[in-house]
């Protein structure tokens, strides 16, 4: 696998070749956590992870694609990692959903249905006091992993904004989630945020590299020099060279909408 010539951004070299290698089996890391301020291009570096992956391994790998600032907790994760996969892949945990519902006062004919119905349930389920409530996660979550198991193919899992995540869905993610990563040989994650999970974990720790976006590195001239000639800037090397050294320690985010703005005054 090549890497994408397409400059969308600005460096990542590092990281692009990280995950690269993740992928390939050619490192031992299977959890890739990316971690910086707001700004520093983590969701545009994920977009950018996920067009390689589909230009290059879609036949081999599965992409599931989670932004966690829209997830509420942890069954809703599960829920909308079954439609971004396909309901019928989940016999197990429509079963357990169908229990559920029939174990359930609310009359709901269509019990097969994900989606809406599924949060309904959902819903029950977190309104129930803790004991019951944390049973019916855990049938929840068995069915849900033994039929993700089940799906004979590469799952990159790329999880965005983990900073926005609640108390439980964090220690989810933390507890079962990545130790479910690592027993599963063919299943690969990337998580970022301004925080990401602790690398101090027994279980998964030496199986995660975490890469904290360097500004220094982003922020570097001749990577900007490229990133403006390709997206069509007119400014000379020197130009660059000067306006990087200006916007000096400022985000990538603002130094991008700085630049664009000059692009449009430099050609009046
Ligand atoms: N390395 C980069 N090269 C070019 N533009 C970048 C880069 N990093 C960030 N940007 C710009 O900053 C904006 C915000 O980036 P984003 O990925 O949303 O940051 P974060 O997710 O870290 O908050 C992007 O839309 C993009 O315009
Ligand atoms: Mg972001």
């Amino acid at each position: 696998m090549q890497l994408s010539n397409r400059t969308l951004l600005a460096n990542f070299t590092k990281e692009l070749a990280f995950f690269q290698q993740m992928v390939n089996g050619e490192n031992s890391a299977r959890i890739l956590l990316l971690e910086a301020p707001p700004g520093y291009g983590k969701t545009k570096l994920i977009s950018k992870l996920i067009d390689i992956t589909k230009e290059y391994n879609s036949s081999k790998s599965k992409v599931i694609t989670i932004d966690l600032k829209t997830v509420i907790d942890v069954p809703y994760l599960f829920n909308d990692i079954c439609e971004v996969i396909g309901v019928d892949f989940f016999p197990n945990f429509t079963t357990c959903i169908t229990n559920l519902l029939n174990s359930q006062t609310a009359n709901i004919s269509d019990n097969k249905t994900l989606g809406s119905l599924n949060v309904q349930i959902i819903q029950t389920v977190l309104d129930e006091n803790k004991f019951t409530q944390a049973n019916k996660l855990i049938k929840l979550q068995e069915s849900f992993l033994h039929d993700l198991g089940n799906l004979n193919q590469q799952l990159i899992f790329f999880l965005d904004t983990f900073e926005t995540v609640g108390t439980d869905l964090g220690t989810w993610i933390d507890g079962v989630f990545l130790k479910a990563v690592v027993h599963k040989t063919n299943w690969l994650v990337v998580i970022a945020g301004q925080k990401v999970p602790s690398l101090d974990n027994i279980i998964w720790g030496n199986q995660a590299e975490k890469i904290c976006l360097d500004l220094e590195l982003i922020n570097c001239e001749t990577e900007w020099y490229k990133f403006s000639q390709s997206v069509g800037w007119p400014f000379s090397q020197d130009a660059i060279k000067m306006l990087i050294r200006v916007l000096k320690g400022k985000s990538p985010k603002l130094i991008r909408e700085s630049l664009e703005v000059l692009a449009k005054d430099w050609e009046k």
